[in-house]
């Protein structure tokens, strides 16, 4: 396993690599081979997969409401699909092969249009062997636009992501191999940033939309340089703005944070032995009015509160992996005793039925897991919703209680995010009727 040492967890300190986002959304998201500068300037490029020539891909933006629609071109030499992470959308524009659209083979193309409801961060990204093709770029930010957004100098996207890499700084292969499906996935030995600018003013109200795209990594992040306060998570506006402190976020999770630079602002991975660089945004001059107001809440979102008593209870147990896990299941993981999808639900809703499910760690290793087409609420030690999310982090040999209301009809996977652990059984589904 890597071990993340400073010896071979080499952060890249030089200015973070802007990708070339090109503003307002295209019509067409066609992925293919690019190049990406993750070893410090001057040392090869990364040979990675991309959309429209780079990775992470275009940043879609579009307003909340509005229709989301453009053709997707699999411009690589494996089938294919794209998933609109977080998004409350269609069932059929989910992106899920086998579930809800066939394969989107090499050379074919397939339409997506569906419209987004809610306001906040999202990001899109392959769901064909996605421990794959994630790991090798195939993601982009997806960024939905209150109809009155928040006044601020800057509205910044950053990426967090980590790269296996060779010496020569090529992507290693081994993509899917036994030891890394069973332990805590295909960890990087390269982690940094991607923000969509790479300088801000002293005194600019910033907001920074944080996404972690990486397959596996649960990403411990300190910021310095900003006196601010988290705004949403998961894309859902949080009831009340809370302190920045230090945070973790898991595989396929998205943080806002609304403040004011006080310094250059540096985003830190923390460890027990003290902190690794991931990059920075720089001091480029001095904003003449900063913003005095106080952080307000986002918009509150649109969506329904569980009652008080659930329709249903369910619990889900992860199971499986190395270092004792034991289950029933044929694969590596397991949801019940079960790897893998079944032909029948881990459980059918009628349209807006509530339901608890207890999300059961019992396994040595953290999991995110992920439900599809929906958000749900964390439920707080006495049993109230707390935080929005469509992703939780569990960790391991833990409890965690979500609630959500399934009002969304169709077929939605259920799945780790650690995308190993999805690919070798941790993954289920649900149907709402
Ligand atoms: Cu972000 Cu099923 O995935
Ligand atoms: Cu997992």
């Amino acid at each position: 396993m890597i071990k993340l040492t400073r010896r071979t967890f080499l952060c890249s300190a030089a200015a973070a690599t802007i990708p070339s986002w090109a503003n307002g959304s295209p019509s067409i998201l066609r992925s293919g081979p690019v190049r990406l500068q993750v070893l410090p300037k001057g040392q090869s490029a990364t040979a990675l997969w991309g959309f429209n020539g780079s990775s992470p891909g275009p940043e879609l933006r579009v307003r909340q409401g509005d229709t989301l629609s453009l053709r997707f071109e699999n411009g690589t030499d494996q089938p294919s699909s794209i998933h609109w992470h977080g998004i409350r959308l269609e069932n059929a524009m989910d992106g899920v092969p086998g579930l809800t659209q066939p394969l989107v083979h090499p050379g074919e193309s397939f339409d997506y249009a569906f419209a987004v409801p809610d306001a906040g961060t999202y990001w899109y990204h392959s769901h064909h062997q996605s421990w794959e093709q994630v790991a090798r770029g195939l993601y982009g930010p997806l960024i939905v636009e209150e109809a009155e957004p928040p006044e601020v100098d800057a509205d910044i996207t950053v990426t967090l992501d980590d790269w296996r890499l060779d010496e020569s700084g090529a992507l290693m292969g081994g993509f899917g191999n036994m030891h890394d499906l069973s332990h805590a996935g295909r960890l990087g030995n390269f982690a940094m940033i991607l923000p969509s600018q790479d300088s801000v003013r002293l005194g600019d109200r910033v907001r920074l939309r944080l996404i972690n795209t990486a397959t596996a990594r649960i990403f411990p992040v300190r910021i310095k340089g900003l006196d601010a306060k988290v705004v949403a998570l998961d894309g859902m506006p949080l009831e009340k703005p809370r302190d920045l402190t230090d945070f973790q976020l898991a595989p396929a999770q998205r943080i806002d944070i609304i403040g004011d630079v006080t310094a250059q602002v540096d985003f830190l991975f923390v460890t027990q032995d003290g902190f690794h660089d991931m990059g920075s945004l720089e001091i480029d001059g001095k904003n003449p009015a900063p913003a005095t107001s106080e952080v307000m809440a986002l918009p509150s979102p649109g969506v329904a509160m569980p009652g008080t008593t659930p329709d249903q209870n369910l619990s889900l147990r992860m199971e499986g992996g190395a270092m004792g896990g034991r289950h029933a299941g044929e694969d590596i993981w397991a949801f019940n005793g079960v790897s893998g999808l079944s032909d029948t639900p881990f459980a059918t809703f009628r349209k807006g039925e509530t339901a608890v499910i207890d999300l059961m760690n019992d396994t040595s290793f953290a999991h995110g897991i992920h439900l599809h087409g929906h958000h749900f609420h964390e439920l707080d030690e006495d049993g109230s919703p707390g935080d929005l999310r469509d992703t939780s982090l569990v960790e391991r040999g833990a409890l965690r209680k979500i609630a959500a209301v399934f009002d969304n009809p169709g077929k939605w996977l259920l799945h780790c995010h650690m995308l190993g652990h999805q690919a070798s059984g941790m993954k289920t589904w649900v149907e709402v009727i």
